[in-house]
């Protein structure tokens, strides 16, 4: 079997628990990311989600373990990787401009300044952010803007692979919708590899080809990689009629609602944990004897 372009091979991470003992975060995680997917991972707070992100992002080294990505092993940060925080991590002291242009001269150093700045321009127009209000500094700018800026700076260094920390965390509903269908739009036009976290089950549904399950930990695991069997281009209002949306969700709320409790802290054994794959798919049910149909999703767990 070839690798995937990412791969996540029996991470562990253990952090001093602050009363002389130990908190083992997750133990033997391992999965893979292919070259162009939008990958989402849900779990509950703590469980997690932030350290693998900056383990992938190669601003934390895990207990043991490795990440490869394209086959090279992932160690210390690079341009290669974008990342966005919930918290936007602009540098306050440039516009908005020159921030997305801080990060692209950082990738082609060779540029001269007027291509540079044609290019961040670029970048925040297809955020939606064009005029005047390139000239302003973070602390002028709305937070949805904030985060538009954010997502131009990591998209127009063309990381590999794009690493998303709750970007719309923070964000009102309505921003949120805009930003997200502009994601949508640019890594459509491009080969990059998106990882993102979020809490938001439907913001994962409408985005992500595949959502990755976590449990609550000590001891969280990886549990489900969930394929979302709805096809793209996708639409907000149109996606609820999707006849498997339905049972997508109603998967993805049993497992955050029950199954990751009830999981929580199962401490299971083998040395390489990869999640079930979960596929449902009640559009296009498949019997085995002609006579069997039935009308329930059809939901298969395989383990690769
Ligand atoms: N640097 C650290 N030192 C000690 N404990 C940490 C550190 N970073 C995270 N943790 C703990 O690891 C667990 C997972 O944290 P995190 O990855 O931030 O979770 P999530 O992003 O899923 O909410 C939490 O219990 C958190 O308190
Ligand atoms: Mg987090």
């Amino acid at each position: 079997m070839s690798k995937p372009f990412l791969s996540i091979e029996r991470l562990t991470q253990k952090f001093p628990d602050g009363q002389g003992g130990e908190l083992t975060v997750f133990e033997n995680a391992s999965f893979g990311v292919e070259k162009g997917e939008f990958v989402c991972i849900l779990g509950h707070s703590g469980c997690g989600k932030s350290t693998i992100m900056n383990i992938l992002a190669g601003l934390a080294e895990p207990t043991s373990g490795v990440v490869k990505m394209d086959g090279m092993e992932v160690s210390g940060p690079s341009l290669d990787r974008g990342v966005v925080f919930q918290n936007y991590s602009l540098l306050p002291w440039l516009s908005a401009l020159k921030n997305v242009i801080f990060g692209v001269k950082a990738r082609h150093p060779d540029w001269p300044r007027d291509k540079a700045e044609a290019h961040a321009r670029d970048f925040l127009a297809k955020v939606g952010l064009e005029g005047d209000v390139v000239h302003r500094k973070p602390s002028q700018l709305s937070g949805g803007m904030r985060q538009r800026v954010s997502i131009a700076r990591a998209f127009a260094n063309h990381p590999k692979l794009l690493l998303l920390d709750e970007p719309f965390g923070a964000l009102d509903a309505l921003t949120r919708g805009t930003i997200q269908d502009e994601l949508l739009k640019i890594w459509g036009g491009t080969e990059q590899t998106v990882f993102m976290i979020t809490h938001d089950i439907d913001e994962a549904i409408l985005l992500a080809d595949r959502i990755l399950l976590m449990t609550n930990g000590p001891f969280a695991r990886v549990a489900e990689s969930v394929e979302i069997t709805i096809p793209r281009p996708r639409n907000r209002t149109e996606i609820v009629e999707h006849p498997n949306y339905y049972a997508i969700r109603n998967h993805l709320v049993h497992f955050l609602g029950s199954r990751s409790k009830e999981l929580a802290g199962q401490k299971v054994d083998g040395d390489d944990l990869r999640p079930d794959t979960v596929r449902i798919d009640q559009a296009g049910i498949v019997t085995d004897s002609p006579g069997d149909a039935r009308s329930s999703p059809r939901l298969h767990a395989v383990n690769d």
